[in-house]
């Protein structure tokens, strides 16, 4: 469906094939991303406490190498220079988040004035640089007293949340516009409490699929106590969504799709956007809950409607059927991130790659976009997270990452292309600003336009940094 409002404002795919520019809709929001664990640092100052990340990547096994986010990008002490690279590049925007233990310690009482200071700090200069913040409230750092408490599969964290999010809107709601509660609450449930390999690193379906609805629980709870405050604010999700495919066009595999789908996507998108759950996906999980935990009336809060819904786009699932014989592990026992659907394949097609092993998919970006316009064709799109992880070399004092342009390049045609067929998309944020703390990866993978030297931590802008800040000059893209 169309929506009348966003007719295209901006030339066809085709047209720029022909040696246009691709030019964006006046005042579209060009933005990087990071996240607080990832480009901090500073772990035990300014009052700031453990969150299941430091326990975590503490742990032995857990993190490549063990690395932690003890020191990370040092940002918390070199934010003005991070700011001023930002300059440099043009942004319009930069998503951050913010850090629960550093703004309320230990996760419930009074906030911790220290840590509301350091972002108001980065606010205000970020301001002065007339860039647009954007804050997420939650990029998965949970404060560890509260996953002794039960974590995210205990109700009363869903509480713990909201009365966090006011607290902290209520400090940073006079200077910050742009309000995300949840980062991926997919990855929170289903790679903390599913399969293990994100904090708190619980394996228990169960308490997964908890976990996922106490996340949307609290989403809608603090959207409701932000808006009360100050109802002019954008308030917002970001999910991150997933092209899905079947290998082959059998019922088989189909219904491979439609089980991943339902677990990656819907499980959060219908929800959040129409107050309920997918019944397919319900039944999916029979065997794994009865979801006895989903309460009267906590629907109607988790679809609190939104001003704008944030979309994680990095690749597709291409998914097949079962191989016939080989029986599921029973659900009790495997650690699996698709709990009722473990049995589920998923292949590559031999396409190019990123450094994670990720199929580059730009067309996936379009059917993403277009498909949840098509579906909640209510709410306004941001692409929120968008990138590629590529080995980067340092030579002679430069890094030349062509492999990252072409990726940037062929989403934001997708962008583009959406865009001109009637998708509200007002804008794009790349992941990410610098190379950072790749969560179990640790530092051995490489995001950002701008290299990081984790021994000095010198900075160096990537040619993808130039490339960028030329978009953003021009509101577009050049002609091919
Ligand atoms: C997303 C996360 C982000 C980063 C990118 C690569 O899932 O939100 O923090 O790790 O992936």
């Amino acid at each position: 469906m169309t929506n009348p409002a966003s007719q295209p404002t901006v030339q066809l795919l085709d047209e720029a094939a022909g040696g246009q520019p691709l030019s964006f809709p006046p005042g579209f929001l060009w933005g990087a991303a990071t996240a607080a664990y990832q480009i901090e640092g500073a772990a035990a100052e300014g009052g700031r406490t453990p969150s299941i990340w430091d326990t975590f990547s503490r742990t032995p096994g857990r993190t490549v190498e063990g690395h932690t986010g003890d020191v990370a990008c040092d940002h918390y002490h070199r934010f003005r220079d991070d700011v001023r690279l930002m300059a440099e590049l043009g942004l319009k925007t930069y998503r951050f988040s913010v850090s629960w233990p550093r703004i309320q310690p230990g996760g419930s009482g009074r906030a911790n004035q220290e840590g509301l200071d350091f972002y108001r700090r980065l606010v205000d200069e970020l301001l002065e640089n007339d860039i647009e913040p954007w804050l997420t409230l939650y990029h998965w750092d949970l404060p560890q007293p509260l996953e002794d408490a039960g974590g995210w599969p205990a109700r009363d964290t869903a509480s713990r949340f909201a009365e966090y999010a006011a607290l902290t809107h209520t400090a940073l709601g006079d200077r910050v516009r742009y309000w995300t509660t949840l980062n991926e609450p997919w990855c929170s449930a289903f790679l903390g409490y599913g399969s293990g390999v994100h904090a708190p690193g619980r394996s228990n379906g169960a308490e997964a699929v908890r976990a996922g609805h106490h996340l949307m629980l609290g989403h809608g709870l603090a959207v409701q106590a932000m808006r009360a405050a100050r109802p002019d604010h954008e308030y917002g999700i970001t999910l991150n969504l997933y092209a899905v495919s079947p290998q082959h066009d059998t019922a088989a595999d189909l219904d491979a799709a439609r089980r991943i789908d339902g677990l990656a996507n819907r499980f959060f998108l219908d929800p959040v956007l129409r107050g309920e759950y997918p019944a397919d996906v319900v039944a999916d999980l029979r065997e794994v809950t009865d979801f006895g935990h989903v309460h009267d009336g906590d629907l109607a809060v988790i679809a609190t409607p939104l001003d704008v819904l944030g979309i994680n786009y990095y690749s597709r699932h291409v998914v097949a059927a079962p191989v016939e014989g080989v029986e599921p592990e029973p659900y009790w026992r495997a650690a699996s991130n698709w709990p009722g659907s473990e049995q589920v394949r998923f292949v590559t097609r031999g396409v190019p790659v990123t450094d994670m092993g990720w199929e580059i998919d730009a067309p996936g970006l379009v059917e993403t976009l277009e498909r949840v316009h098509r579906e909640y064709p209510e709410v306004p799109l941001a692409v929120t997270e968008n990138g590629a992880a590529f080995v980067d070399e340092v030579v002679d004092g430069a890094v030349h990452d062509p492999d990252r342009v072409a990726y940037f390049d062929a989403h934001l045609r997708a962008c583009h292309q959406a865009i001109a067929s009637g998708v509200p998309l007002r804008g794009y944020f790349a992941w990410s600003l610098m190379d950072n703390f790749e969560w179990a990866w640790g530092y051995t993978k490489r995001f950002g336009m701008i290299y990081v030297d984790y021994d000095s931590q010198l900075r160096i802008p990537k040619s993808s940094a130039r490339w960028y800040a030329d978009v953003i000059r021009r509101n577009g893209l050049a002609a091919e």
